[in-house]
């Protein structure tokens, strides 16, 4: 089993933390956040993420795991280092790597001989050399090992992962990486560092294309009478398509689709290649919102001013408390901008995000339909697909709906008297 410093407690360092040491490994996160690491050192977890906690107290219990603010102390004898830092867009659509990178300046100092620094934080194709450059520790080896985990499901992702990519100039270098995961049943991929770090980038875009793709046929199904529900079920049926990313939306949000197409899209201008296809993908997602506020207008009459929405569900997806790029925000804002009154539920939100500042939170589903002449669903929680329609219609002026998750059942909310109007769907 080996010594590992994990530098970064996001959600997908502190995953990546507690899962290695779930496989045995002794691991130490570093963070220079101290109320984070006092917060976790009390036995809280800062995040929202199935069945992280109980690693975390596992790992700790075992005497495996370890959080400080100490970088020294969690370096001092390791001999794999994760960079699980934030490489948040920049005005340019470019990645910005300057925290990343004043890290690796910081550790250098610190690392024993023979110790790998491993990157697992999204990167531009090309900065496993930078980070070479910038570290000037020959004796010192790197690779590129990209994370494929979903917020909300980054612990069964991490453990059951569909492969695991690693990156190296030495094959013994790779393989020194691919046996800290030894415990895990995946194919494993040894691979140049540029080809693992552009694997992470193709993923990730070849998913939000996928999204864009499906949530662009739903406006064909709208436009000539499909489901595309249906539509979605028979293509996914082809295993060459697959069944997956394939439930359109009010399109994609999150910490990673938004600024990961975004930095591929730069590194390919940058090249001199014009990627429009990863631009259309970018443009649909953008087109999905304006057409969902289309949809609200001409549910209202075309007026939006001073009328009261209810909106149910803020963060970019379920299973989550992350609002970050979250498509519900957005569309929230915009209809705060056409003077829209709007009270807000969503499971995990319990203060209204600085973004909308002039809605309202509450908290419950029946609170936010009290006096609303529409019902919008923006997120897909679950338990909004097991509520009473008509102790809602009870609650609301006017019975209308639009679902953007299509999660409620159209006939049940149609019964109890809702104008139903869900996404690609011909009601
Ligand atoms: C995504 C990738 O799925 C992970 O593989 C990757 O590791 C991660 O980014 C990352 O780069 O760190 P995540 O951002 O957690 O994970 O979110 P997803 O579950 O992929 O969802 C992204 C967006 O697509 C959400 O807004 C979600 O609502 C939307 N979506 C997803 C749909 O609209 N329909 C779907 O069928 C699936």
């Amino acid at each position: 089993m080996s010594k590992i410093c994990v530098i970064g407690t996001g959600y997908v360092g502190l995953s990546c933390g507690a899962c290695l040491s779930s496989l045995g490994h002794n691991v130490t996160c570093v963070d220079i956040n101290q109320d984070k690491i006092d917060l976790i050192n009390r036995g809280e977890i800062p995040i929202m993420e199935t069945g992280l906690k109980e690693l975390v107290d596992e790992g700790r219990s075992k005497g495996l795991l370890s959080f400080t603010t100490d970088l020294k102390e969690g370096l001092a004898s390791a001999e794999f280092i994760f960079l699980c830092l934030a490489t948040p867009q920049s005005e340019d659509g470019s990645a910005d790597l300057s925290t990343l990178m004043s890290s690796v300046k910081t550790i250098a100092a610190y690392l024993k001989p023979n110790a790998v620094v491993i990157t697992k934080s999204t990167v531009p194709i090309g900065t496993f050399f930078d980070i070479e450059k910038v570290l000037q520790r020959p004796d010192v080896s790197l690779a590129s090992n990209p994370e494929f985990v979903r917020e909300g499901s980054a612990v069964q992702d991490f453990l059951h992962p569909d492969r695991i990519i690693v990156g190296a100039t030495s094959e013994f270098v790779s393989q020194r990486v691919a046996a800290i995961y030894s415990g895990i049943d995946a194919p494993v991929l040894l691979t140049d560092p540029s080809s693992a770090e552009a694997i992470k980038h193709a993923s990730n875009s070849f998913l939000a294309m996928k999204l864009s793709y499906i949530n662009a046929i739903a406006v064909i199904c709208e436009l000539y009478g499909a489901d595309v529900l249906d539509v979605s079920k028979g293509i996914g049926l082809d295993h060459r398509i697959g069944a997956e990313f394939l439930t359109p939306g009010p399109g994609w949000g999150g910490s990673c689709f938004p600024k990961d197409t975004n930095a591929l899209l730069y590194m390919a201008r940058s090249a001199g290649y014009k990627f429009g296809l990863l631009g259309e993908a970018i443009e649909v997602n953008n087109v999905v919102q304006k057409r969902i506020i289309e949809r609200i207008l001409s549910s209202l009459d075309e007026s939006i001013s001073g009328k009261r929405i209810a909106v149910w569900g803020l963060t970019f997806k379920a299973n989550t408390d992350d609002l970050r790029d979250s498509p519900a925000i957005q569309i929230v804002s915009a209809l705060l901008g056409l003077g829209a009154q709007i009270r807000c539920f969503d499971p995990t939100v319990r203060v209204i995000p600085p973004a909308i500042r002039q809605a309202e939170i509450v908290d419950s589903v029946e609170s936010s339909c009290e006096g609303a002449e529409l019902l919008l669903v923006l997120t897909e929680w679950s338990q909004f697909s097991q509520i009473n329609p008509i102790a809602i219609a009870k609650k609301m002026t006017s019975k209308r709906i639009i679902d953007c998750r299509n999660i409620l059942d159209p006939d049940t909310w149609s019964e109890a008297g809702f104008q139903y109007h869900g996404i690609g769907r011909s009601n």
